[in-house]
Parts: C-alpha cells; sequence; structure tokens
C-alpha cells in the first residue's frame, strides 16, 4: 500500500522515479508526487490520480536534479487529492518525506505541534512526521539523521519513510517498520531507495533489504550507513537480486492480468521444478526439509493469510486434510491476531502470501511467534518480511505480479501446497504408493493442461460477452472446488465491480437461490469426482429457478452439458488437482468481463496488490 522510491547521485533523478512510481503503481493509484532537490530548492510536483497525471503535469517544468524522492498513494487518511499527496513538506520547504504505512498516535503529536505553531496544509498522518523530524532538528540543534531517529521514537504504527534535506544535499534518510524498504546500492557511487526492488533492478542488482526499525542513510560522500532507532550501528547486508526486467514488462500483452493468466503453464511448473519427479517418486520442498518432522507430529496446522492467497490456504486444507491427514485450520490473519486465538508451542503457523508484506498476515504471524509456534512462510516474493521473519518456508517462484487481481500467484501457492500435502503423505504413509506415483505424474502434467485451457480463450471471450452486463453472479462448487468458487467470485468483483459470491454448492439452499431468477449467471464447478451428482442435483435447482448456468465440467461430459447454458471442459485429472485446473477459465471469464465493461483491468479501484495496513 503505498508506493516509495527514491534516487540520489549523478543520474538526473526524474526519469529514474517516474519509471520506478509506474512499477509501484500497483501499491496504490489515488495520487503521486515527487519532491527533486534542485539548484539548492525542494521542487515538488503532485497530483491527484494516476502517474502519468503527474507526468503530465510536470512538463515543461523544471524536473532537473540528481536527487529525489516518489511516492504512489493508497489514501488511509484524507481524500486522493492534490494536497493530501506526498511528499509533505516542512512549513519553510526545506525538508520533504514520502511515506508508508500508518502513524496510529499522529492525533496526539499533531495537536501538540500545532500548539507550537506547526500549520497542517494535509489531512495526512504523514504531515505530523516531517514537521516533528523539522521541530527536532531546529530544537536539538541535530542533524538530519538524528532528527528522523528521535522523531521515529515517538512515533507508533508502520512506516517506511524517505526523507530529503536541502541542507543535508548529500544525503537521503530513509527507515522503515513494518512497511517495506529496500536499498539499491548503484555502481556509481549512487543510490536507490525503494517499496520493492521493481523499480531498481534496471539499474542495479545489489540490494539491501532494511529491517524494521533500521534506518539507512545514503550519502554520496559516505556511503550507505545503517543504524537502528536506538543509535546501533548495523552491517549492511548485501543481497543480489534475481529478478530480470522483461518480468516487468507486459510483453505484447494488453494488460499484465492477462500476459500472467497466460504465464501459468510455466510458472506453475517454475514452482514444481527441482521439487517433483514423477518418474524417481520423490518431492521435496527444500525450504521446509528441517521442518518436516515437526509438521509430521504436530496436533494442528494453522494457515493464516488474506484475500485470494485466504482461498489458496483452503485448498491446502483439503489437501492436507485428506492426504496426509493432518488438522489444519485456516483462518483471516485480520480475524486471528485480534480474537485471542490459542497458540501452542507445539503448532505450526503458516503465512501464505504472495507480496510478503501483508499487515495482518505479518502480525498474525508476530502473534504467533511470540507465543512459541513455529512459523512458516509461503511467499512470492523472495526477501520479503514475511520470509525473512518466517523460521522456514517455501517460495512460490510465480515471478512479478503486477496485476493487482492475484493470478499466477494462487496457482503457484497452490501448487506449493500441493506438494506439501503430497510430501507429508508420502512420509506419514497416509497415501498408497500408487496413489502417490499417479499424483505425482497428474502434477507434472497440469502445465500442459493449463495451456490447453488458455487454447479455448475465444470460447470464454464469447461467454464473458453474454454475461458481461449481469449485476450479481453466484459461483458455485464443492470439496476442494468451493475455494476455488471463492476466488472465481472475488475476481469477478475485483475487476468488474459486479458483485459476485462463492457458495459451497449445497449451501445454496440455504439463502441464495432467493436470488436466483433469468437474469443471474451462475457459474459451477462440476468436475468428474466425488460430489459430481451432488453438484448436477444443484444445478438442477438453479435450472428450475431459470437462473443461467455456465459449468466447468470435465472433458467429455454429457450430464451437465444438457442442463448448462454454456459448458467450459477442463481436461481430466486427479479430483485433488482440480483447482489448479478450474480456476483458470474463472479467471479468463472476468477479465474478458472486466474488459468488455470498460474497467481498469490491471489498477482497479479502491484496491492495493501489497496491503501493508491494516
Ligand atoms: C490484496 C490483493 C490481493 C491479495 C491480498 C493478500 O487484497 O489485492 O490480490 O490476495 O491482498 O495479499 P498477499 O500479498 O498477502 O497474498
Amino acid at each position: 500500500m503505498c508506493g516509495i522510491v527514491a534516487y540520489i547521485g549523478k543520474k538526473e533523478a526524474y526519469p529514474i522515479l517516474i519509471k520506478g512510481l509506474k512499477r509501484l503503481e500497483y501499491r496504490g493509484y489515488d495520487s503521486a508526487g515527487i519532491a527533486l532537490l534542485s539548484g539548492g530548492n525542494v521542487n515538488l510536483y503532485k497530483k491527484q490520480g494516476k502517474v502519468a497525471n503527474l507526468e503530465e503535469f510536470a512538463t515543461g517544468k523544471d524536473i532537473s536534479g540528481h536527487s529525489g524522492i516518489g511516492h504512489t498513494r493508497w489514501a488511509t487518511h484524507g481524500l486522493p487529492n492534490d494536497i493530501n499527496s506526498h511528499p509533505h513538506t516542512s512549513m519553510d520547504g526545506k525538508i520533504a518525506l514520502i511515506h508508508n504505512g500508518i502513524i496510529e498516535n499522529y492525533d496526539s503529536i499533531k495537536e501538540e505541534l500545532i500548539s507550537r505553531g506547526y500549520i497542517f496544509k494535509s489531512e495526512t498522518d504523514t504531515e505530523v512526521l516531517v514537521h516533528l523530524i523539522d521541530d527536532i532538528q531546529k530544537h536539538e540543534k541535530v542533524d538530519l539523521v538524528e532528527a528522523v531517529r528521535l522523531a521515529l521514537q515517538s512515533v507508533i504504527g508502520a512506516y517506511a519513510i524517505v526523507v530529503l534535506s536541502k541542507e543535508f544535499p548529500n544525503q537521503l534518510v530513509a527507515a522503515r517498520k513494518s512497511s517495506p524498504l529496500v536499498v539499491g546500492i548503484g555502481a556509481e557511487g549512487d543510490f536507490y531507495l525503494a517499496s520493492d526492488a521493481t523499480p531498481i533492478i534496471e539499474y542495479t542488482k545489489q540490494v539491501v533489504y532494511l529491517d524494521d526499525e533500521e534506518i539507512a542513510v545514503v550519502d554520496l560522500k559516505e556511503g550507505l550507513k545503517i543504524i537502528n532507532i536506538k543509535n546501533q550501528v548495523k552491517a549492511p547486508y548485501i543481497q543480489e537480486l534475481e529478478m530480470h526486467l522483461e518480468a516487468l514488462e507486459k510483453g505484447g500483452y494488453e494488460h499484465f492480468m492477462l500476459k500472467e493468466i497466460h504465464e501459468q503453464p510455466r510458472s506453475i511448473k517454475d514452482c514444481f521444478r527441482g521439487r517433483l519427479n514423477a518418474e524417481k517418486g520423490w518431492v521435496s520442498l527444500g525450504g521446509l526439509k528441517d521442518y518436516q518432522q515437526k509438521i509430521m507430529n504436530s496436533k494442528r496446522l494453522v494457515m493464516v493469510a488474506c484475500g485470494t492467497s485466504w482461498h489458496a490456504c483452503q485448498v491446502g486444507e483439503y489437501l492436507i486434510e485428506d492426504l496426509a491427514r493432518i488438522n489444519v485450520e485456516v483462518e483471516y490473519a485480520s480475524e486471528f491476531r485480534y480474537r485471542n486465538p490459542i497458540i501452542n508451542e507445539d503448532d505450526i503457523v503458516i503465512a501464505v502470501s504472495q507480496s510478503g508484506e501483508t499487515a495482518d498476515t505479518m502480525a498474525a504471524l508476530e502473534l504467533a511467534k511470540s507465543k512459541g509456534a513455529t512459523i512458516l512462510g509461503i511467499c512470492n516474493v523472495v526477501g520479503s518480511s514475511i520470509s525473512r521473519i518466517t523460521d522456514a518456508g517455501s517460495y512460490t517462484h510465480a515471478g512479478p505480479e503486477i496485476g493487482v487481481a492475484s493470478t499466477k500467484a494462487f496457482t503457484a501457492q497452490v501448487t506449493v501446497l500441493t506438494l506439501m500435502a503430497l510430501s507429508l503423505a508420502n512420509r506419514k504413509g497416509t497415501l498408497s504408493s500408487s496413489k502417490f506415483h499417479t499424483m505425482l505424474s497428474e502434477l507434472e502434467a497440469i502445465p500442459d493442461k493449463v495451456q490447453r485451457i488458455l487454447d479455448k480463450n475465444d470460447l470464454i471471450e464469447e461467454i464473458a460477452k453474454v454475461y458481461k452486463d449481469a449485476s450479481n453472479a453466484l459461483y458455485l462448487g464443492r470439496g476442494s472446488s468451493f475455494p476455488v468458487a471463492l476466488e472465481g467470485a472475488l475476481k469477478l468483483k475485483e475487476i468488474s465491480y459486479i458483485h459476485a459470491e462463492g457458495y459451497p454448492a449445497a449451501e445454496m439452499k440455504h439463502g441464495p437461490i432467493a436470488l436466483i431468477d433469468e437474469e443471474m449467471p451462475v457459474f459451477v464447478i462440476a468436475t468428474k469426482g466425488t460430489s459430481y451428482e451432488k453438484v448436477v442435483s444443484n444445478i438442477q435447482e438453479v435450472k428450475a429457478r431459470k437462473g443461467k448456468i455456465i459449468a466447468i465440467v470435465t472433458e467429455g461430459d454429457v450430464q451437465v452439458r444438457d442442463l448448462a447454458d454454456h459448458v467450459i471442459e477442463i481436461p481430466d485429472t486427479d479430483e485433488h488437482l482440480v483447482p489448479l485446473l478450474a480456476t483458470i477459465p474463472l479467471q479468463l471469464l472476468s477479465y474478458h468481463i472486466s474488459v468488455m465493461r470498460g474497467c481498469n483491468v490491471d489498477q482497479p479501484r479502491n484496491l492495493a496488490k501489497s496491503v501493508t495496513v491494516e
């Protein structure tokens, strides 16, 4: 939530910041702003709306400067207007600051500052920080770094900040707590700072991820120095980025979401590469190896997540319970953290998160850790906060996901959870050897089957045309297809703003059936398997109320074809692996409906990809 980027060095800062903000726009797009240090002045450009608006606004103005900070906002406090846009400046305009996070005690700090004569321009929580730093600097007669450090000691909440001051033109001061921040070390003694590595990758692969309560000082003369807010010096741990620039481009697709949907044959394969060998009957998640025994012996696994990742956990629950016979509880991280949950030392708490930065998921893990539980992570973003605080974990290796609506990250999460279930089941002996071998082969075949579904894009687009003007939609599924229904409904509402609900098919008659009429599209996952006949009955119930049925069926199905208005066939596979296939047509349907309705597919209104506030 909110993206921040900064540069100091010999290059012109503006093009780096604008490009960086575009890369970070998935984190929020309510407004954007830049402050540049030029000719001893801090020049400020801020505009409501997307980065493109800011770019247009800055055209023709003085955009020179070798040091600058930029921000793309997802509004928390105050409307998304020009004034509330970051950067915020001190009253004398000497200091500019960008912030991602929430200052929870901003009210009391603000009151105090107002009583001392500070005048606030915006409604943001952030503005208190810049005035506080200014105030400390003036009254305590300290330099910028010390003023930032002291200011942060009075702050409760989450922050990633970068501060620029015209009195310290060779320096940028950055700090983080609960919101991510990466320092890029350039080859020419220059430095980059950003919420994630995407704005940096083009210039350098040498990065340092800051830890909570650390302050990074990048100084053109003295280089990089890291201290913490207690003023202890920390040795920077420099890492080499493995990301590639092409992964951040649309690669000929109209939208990132479409590109990411089409990447799934590869991303699923990348996810199980080196972890699965069907021929040799072998599966292993290296990152979790040391904890395998502990997981097997544990009485329960608790999975915490938000949004789409929570749906992946639900699929994981079906898989792990059914195959490995280990009790799994899936929790919304936001609920778990506040409901005084019972956590024992022998519990294993697993966070599933694409970004690895979701504030509620982080807090749930921290709570579990404080109670002595083992904490594990399944993340996509390498080096993310969750991946660093957990005892161990597994990366999903889906590659950068830019579209706000999650697609390939979901199937990669489900793939990791499937590998985990299979590995545990094999070790525990809860799965027969022949079933285990069959499932490994089936999993290996999934990428090709996903491709076969993607090849049906034209059919899916035709179906989308029929339902693009719907106001409501229902998604039904049973077993592990129930979370797929939830995910299908979430995709539709996120990007096309059609109200959609996912339901276990049999629950439909306890309420949603009242909504069904000839206007209501009902998407049903009716693939071959244990509940097939039951789902067919549910379809009949919808039919009897004149609902429109769009069914996802197994290739060759005839029974549902007779009942449904439209069918989309998916290749046959083991029942446990159906979520990896059934989700694909639902992603494509939502995508096409969104495009046809003229919605912003990659950046849906009010949403952000990485939710670093609770
Ligand atoms: C936001 C995103 C979703 C994502 C959720 C959890 O709501 O828009 O796509 O599923 O956060 O994010 P995480 O990074 O923890 O998976």
